[in-house]
């Protein structure tokens, strides 16, 4: 069987840390078919549409992508194509497992929780307009559909993987009807999941307690600034950004893509770590029943990592990304043990 994917290399350290996790996904001998297109500045040069409609067709068709990421311009420009894709295809789960891999020297060995981030409204619905000149509103969205059904996806991840504990992430004592109708949501779905413990944190209080001690929390459930926001710090558990893969989940279809932006930092340079991006076309292979290719990979990559000069830059190793793609690809053809194959499901 050949799976048809659309690929979306991205821009900045997209297209390096995209074209690694392709040459791994493609060593696994699985037949792959991808559609690629540019979105972004880039694609409006060649096709004068920030996502061709292309783009749009293909996803339509294949209800599959994997994605690096899309610069925005900041403090003008066009719209976030993250936050479109998200938006037009009803992705409406932002699912990112914070996981340490074995051998990553981390602050925080061990941790293990997922954030289950809304993806469609809150402020990234993007209403803003100036009142008068130096006031300028923008409108937070919460609804009770999109506030159930992101509720009902953690409960439902939490029933399938046996998870212990869901949190509502808020701060209803100060929006008191966009968080509070979130979170009276929350608490609804619930009460149909007797067996997992049901919390509600405040989301400053939520951070301090995510450094003092991560390993309280089990599930995130919350609305979309939180989570965007809340991710970026879990990633500092384990490893950085660098090792922290999403996926974006709606009825129709999924985008996997890491956690990271575009990096232009380090853009160009063959330094980017590909973990994060290879870590969600993990999700990806699990989400297309791939379970046997997914645990090859994961296996090969943590004997990889056994070695510290095997690592990149970011964690302190001299490695780069497509090296890491290289060593990955070898320890899949030389040292290969298969493992119990995973039935975790996300959707
Ligand atoms: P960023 O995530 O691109 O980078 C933050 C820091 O983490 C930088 O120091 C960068 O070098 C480092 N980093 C990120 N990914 C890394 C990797 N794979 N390996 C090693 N180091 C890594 O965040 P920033 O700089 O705030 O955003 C840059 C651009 O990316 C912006 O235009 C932003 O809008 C966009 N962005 C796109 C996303 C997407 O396409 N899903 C998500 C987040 C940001």
């Amino acid at each position: 069987m050949t799976h048809k994917i659309t690929l979306i290399p991205g821009d900045g350290i997209g297209p390096e840390v995209t074209q690694a996790t392709v040459r791994i996904l493609e060593a696994t001998g699985i037949k792959f078919e991808w559609e690629q297109f540019a979105a972004g500045a880039e694609a409006f040069e060649k096709y004068h549409e920030y996502i061709p409609k292309e783009l749009t067709e293909s996803i339509e068709r294949t209800r599959v992508g994997l994605k690096g990421p899309v610069t925005t311009p900041i403090g003008g420009g066009f719209a976030s194509i993250n936050v479109q894709l998200r938006k037009q295809f009803e992705l409406y789960a932002n699912f990112r497992p914070i996981k340490n891999l074995p051998h990553i020297p981390t602050r925080y060995p061990g941790v293990d929780l997922f954030i289950v981030r809304e993806n469609t409204e809150g402020l990234y619905s993007g209403i803003e307009h100036e009142v008068v000149p130096g006031v300028v509103e923008s409108l937070k969205i919460i609804t009770e559909k999109a506030s159930t059904r992101i509720a009902k996806f953690a409960f439902e991840y939490a029933r399938k993987n046996k998870r212990k504990k869901i949190h509502a992430i808020h701060k209803a004592n100060i929006m008191k009807l966009s968080d509070g109708l979130f979170l009276r949501c929350s608490r609804n779905v619930s009460k149909d999941y007797p067996e997992i413990t049901y919390g509600e944190h405040i989301v400053d209080n939520t951070c301090m307690q995510l450094v003092m001690n991560p390993y309280q929390y089990d599930i995130l459930v919350m609305e979309n600034l939180y989570g965007d926001i809340i991710s970026d710090l879990c990633s500092a558990f384990v490893g950085g950004l660098g090792f922290v893969p999403g996926a974006n989940f709606g009825d129709q279809c999924a985008i996997f893509e890491a956690v990271h932006g575009s990096a232009p930092d380090i853009a160009g340079k063959d330094i980017a770590n590909p973990t994060a991006v290879l870590r969600s076309a993990l999700l990806m292979l699990d989400h297309l029943g791939e379970y046997e290719a997914s645990a090859r990979i994961t296996t090969a990559l943590e004997e990889v990592y056994r070695t510290k000069e095997k690592l990149t830059r970011d964690v302190g190793g001299s490695s780069g990304t497509s090296k890491i793609a290289d060593s990955v690809i070898e320890a899949m053809q030389s040292d290969y043990k298969p493992q119990p194959a995973s039935q975790a499901s996300t959707a």
